[in-house]
């Protein structure tokens, strides 16, 4: 069977206050028009059509992978379904999607292209407050006969509760042969798509409705709806990974804005946002208020509160935090530990080694075992040129120390506290380099004059 999806997405989307198209408009970092193709793509289609009109240029520059469709004016959506008549085959299934209708599930579009198989597939679904939307008209025996815009609306029609969700599927001959018979002499003056279920009931093709949960077809026509379409999409992935045997202190206070892959007996506290890939390991406990980008976390770590760590590998039974911010390159060995007010960056910290305190650790490879004091700074940047550090098995690095890069710390050296180091220090020697101490006994303080 040969599907071929219509994405309808040539609005300018008014409503929305900006000349950002509205299908750019944003759920948890991807497009609106993103979540369609991705719920598009595991149904194997034809390409499908996108009709552009305002901002076409953005769009398809966003999303070139589509047939674009030109839409010069925004004349209706039976209109839009029309112009796209010389790139549908006859004989395949259309499937027509609104692209401000962003949450639709894959399997709901598969049941309304089955439903397609033996009349006109329709999804509509039951609003509280259907004002807006087109109503679904049935006869006594229940059959669909029409929709009728909220505008063209008679009062008794203005009471029904079944709306259409604008997502539609039939024979690209009969819909193509209705969409070019379509009139716009209407309360909008706009060619109607939902007048071509009026002509099928016509020429006896059945209407096979689908029904929706109302959550899953909310459109998003100004910024209220789509801030209520991010929580919506949010409360339906802190669902799916509860349900996967995570704990999550609160699922309405947690952002998902990419792809998070987790183990057994996850936990997760409140306020976490997960950005691009983030892979958690079995146990691993997430405390409240981190960021966490492209990273992986083994098996039992611990990330504690107020952490911010991207493009980040992170071992087994690591502790990180609070208040660490780990950057793009840091490679944390398994038991090792990176405290409060930590940055790492370009960083291989290996086993079992500690940076606990305040300290900036950047461009270097660190070996195992190693322990560096509060405040250890590696200084990697000369102004114009980035130097590495390395630092050796079992190394000891006193507090309020500055490594001058390049400069290399031999296994199981020590450098004083206070040091500033910028010759190389050989294996297992006492490195300190700074200012002796003078003392003067009996120093008489100087009292003031008054
Ligand atoms: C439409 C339906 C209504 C349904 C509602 C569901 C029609 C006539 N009405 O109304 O029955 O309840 O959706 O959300 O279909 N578009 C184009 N070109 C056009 C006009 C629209 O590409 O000429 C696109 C828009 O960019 C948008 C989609 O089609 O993505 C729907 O258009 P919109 O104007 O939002 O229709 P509604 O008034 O919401
Ligand atoms: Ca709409």
């Amino acid at each position: 069977m040969k599907i071929q999806p219509i994405i309808l997405a040539a609005g300018k989307g008014t409503r929305m206050q900006s000349n950002t198209p509205k299908v750019l408009f944003e759920i948890a970092n991807t497009p609106m028009l993103g979540h369609l193709l991705n719920a598009i793509t595991s149904l194997q289609t034809e390409t499908p059509l996108l009709v552009v009109g305002y901002g076409a240029q953005q769009v398809t520059a966003r999303y070139p992978q589509p047939i674009a469709v030109q839409q010069e004016q925004q004349l209706g959506t039976g209109h839009a379904v029309a112009i796209c008549k010389r790139h549908i085959q006859p004989e395949s299934t259309v499937l027509v999607l609104y692209g401000d209708v962003p949450l639709i599930s894959a399997q709901r579009l598969e049941q309304v292209i089955q439903a397609a198989q033996t009349g006109l597939g329709l999804l509509t679904t039951h609003l509280p407050n259907p004002s807006g939307y087109g109503r679904i008209v049935r006869n006594a025996q229940g059959a669909v006969t029409a929709i009728v815009e909220q505008k063209d609306a008679t009062a008794e029609q203005l009471a029904i509760g079944e709306v259409n969700t604008g997502i539609l599927a039939a024979k690209g001959e009969q819909l193509m042969r209705w969409v070019s018979q379509l009139s716009n002499q209407n309360a909008q003056g706009e060619y109607y798509l939902t007048d071509v279920i009026a002509m099928a009931v016509k020429e006896g093709v059945a209407i096979n409705t689908v029904s929706a949960n109302p959550n899953e077809v909310a459109g998003a026509n100004n910024r209220v709806q789509l801030a209520q379409l991010e929580r919506l999409f949010q409360m339906r992935q802190a669902e799916q990974l509860m349900l996967q045997g995570v704990s999550l202190a609160d699922p309405a206070r947690l952002d998902i804005r990419g792809n998070l892959q987790v183990g057994q007996n996850v936990s997760i506290d409140v306020n976490a946002v997960f950005e691009g890939d983030v892979t958690l390991g079995d146990n691993v406990c997430i405390e409240p208020n981190c960021v966490i980008k492209n990273t992986r976390i083994g098996n039992n770590s611990h990330i504690r509160a107020f952490s911010h760590i991207e493009g980040a590998s992170i071992g087994e039974q690591v502790t990180v935090g609070p208040y660490a911010r780990l950057r793009e390159g840091t490679q944390l060995g398994n038991n090792s530990k990176i405290g409060n007010f930590v940055e790492t960056k370009k960083a291989r910290i290996g086993k079992g080694s500690k940076v606990n305190h305040l300290s900036y650790i950047g461009d270097t490879t660190m070996g195992e075992g190693v322990n560096i004091g509060a405040g250890t700074i590696t200084c990697n940047y000369d102004g114009k040129n980035k130097h590495q550090t390395i630092i050796g098995d079992g190394v000891f690095v006193g507090s309020n120390t500055a490594l001058v890069a390049p400069v290399e710390l031999g296994d199981n050296c020590m450098v004083g506290a206070g040091s500033t180091i910028t010759k190389n220090v050989p294996e297992k020697d006492l490195a300190i380099a700074r200012g002796k101490q003078r003392n003067v006994p009996n120093w008489k303080r100087l009292t003031s004059s008054s």
